[in-house]
């Protein structure tokens, strides 16, 4: 039915403006008590087997919406109605700043892809902040805060804009993520080497503790697919040193050839990131080689081309403790997180694991010993 409906009304339409619309529904339906309470009963439906500890957070299930798709924390409640157990907003830059010009998002749809250049359009901080303290919640959710750089500061001033962001929502978030990884900001994927991400981190960390006192807020940095190989190992080496909580794999890519590309070679070399299923294999890989590296030490979590409970299963064998979706959503619309959850208890059924915990990292376990 969504499918039908997609072909019929979304595709064509301007991918930016079909999420507005599609985003302005959402929003609807969750200010509608009797509709949504419906609705969430049908879509967020909760497997008890499911349940799952991570970076000290009790959450419903492990399957989460990635950042980028709720980037001014407007649509908490709605996409939690919809059955994602944890929404991560984001990204949020230290100033408000509009994003690219348009056209700035792209769909692939013979690859099931999408290609963004958005460069993160959003509110700013203080305005994103400002929401999130007086928002009523209406379903009780994990509420992740991912962080960037605004457009017009220098890299060498990073630092301080990633810090006025942390000060202003660390209180807000369950927790928080230093995003290093989109490929639309100008250098800010030079923030992922060591050098650079070391002082980044430890700031953000100290920030973090200077402004919530009550608890730790657990910090997490979010790596891009396109990293050698080493460069992972080196993140990874460098989260352990500095106690961080957690690493999100991966953010979007910025490559296009051995994807496999079905698409308009003119649709194929937009500028931007891409997303969707191309991206599964690499960021497959990235996670298994994480948790080859750091086991239980750091939570992972996996994200890019996560289609369906078959591929969310893979990443907790993988290493995931949290799996998080964007692309598919467009594709497979609001059915998406109930399908993966429904799958993902009926996989666990019939694997020889009684928790999903023990399920985590098993394959990467497997072909490492
Ligand atoms: C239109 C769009 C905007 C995005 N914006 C952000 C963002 O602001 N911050 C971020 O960390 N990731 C952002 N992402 C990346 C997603 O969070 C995710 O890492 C990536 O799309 C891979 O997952 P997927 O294949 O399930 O989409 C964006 C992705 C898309 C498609």
């Amino acid at each position: 039915m969504y499918k039908f409906f997609f072909q019929l009304v979304f595709k064509r339409m301007d991918p930016e403006q079909a999420h507005h619309l599609a985003f302005r529904w959402i929003r609807l339906a969750a200010r509608t008590p009797v509709l949504r309470t419906f609705v969430a009963a049908a879509l967020a439906p909760r497997h008890e087997e499911l349940r799952t500890e991570a970076l000290g957070l009790r959450m419903h299930g492990p399957f989460g919406l990635a950042a980028g798709f709720d980037k001014n924390a407007v649509a908490i409640d709605g996409m939690s109605m919809l059955g994602f157990d944890h929404i991560e907003i984001g990204t949020v830059t230290g100033e408000p700043q509009p994003g690219n010009p348009r056209k700035r998002l792209f769909r692939l749809v013979a690859d099931r892809a999408l290609i963004n250049r958005m460069g993160f359009n959003n509110e700013g901080s203080a305005a994103v902040a400002e929401r999130l303290a007086a928002r009523t919640p209406v379903f009780r959710t994990t509420v992740g805060v991912n962080i960037g750089k605004t457009k017009v500061v220098p890299e060498a001033e990073a630092v301080g804009d990633y810090v006025k962001s942390t000060e202003r929502l660390a209180a807000h978030a369950d927790y928080l993520v230093v995003n290093v990884s989109s490929p639309n900001t100008p250098g800010l994927r030079n923030l992922q080497s060591t050098e650079a991400l070391r002082p980044l981190l430890t700031a953000v960390r100290e920030a973090a503790d200077r402004t919530v006192t009550g608890r730790r807020v657990p910090l997490l940095v979010k790596i891009a697919p396109d990293l050698a190989d080493e460069d992972v190992d080196a993140v990874a080496d460098l989260a352990v040193e500095l106690g961080l909580d957690g690493i999100i794999a991966t953010n979007t890519t910025i490559a296009r050839d051995g994807l496999g590309l079905r698409s308009d070679t003119s649709l194929v070399q937009e500028t931007g990131g891409l997303s969707g299923a191309p991206l599964k294999e690499r960021s497959l890989e990235v996670l298994g080689r994480l948790y080859a590296r750091v086991g239980t030490r750091l939570t992972l979590v996996g994200v890019g081309g996560v289609e369906n409970a078959e591929d969310a299963w893979q990443r907790i064998l993988a290493g995931a403790t949290l799996v998080q979706g964007y692309s598919a959503f467009i594709y497979e619309g609001p059915f998406y997180a109930r399908a993966i959850h429904k799958g993902l208890a009926a996989r666990l059924a019939a694997s020889p694991y009684a928790t999903l915990a023990e399920a985590v990292g098993a394959e990467t376990r497997r072909i490492t010993q």
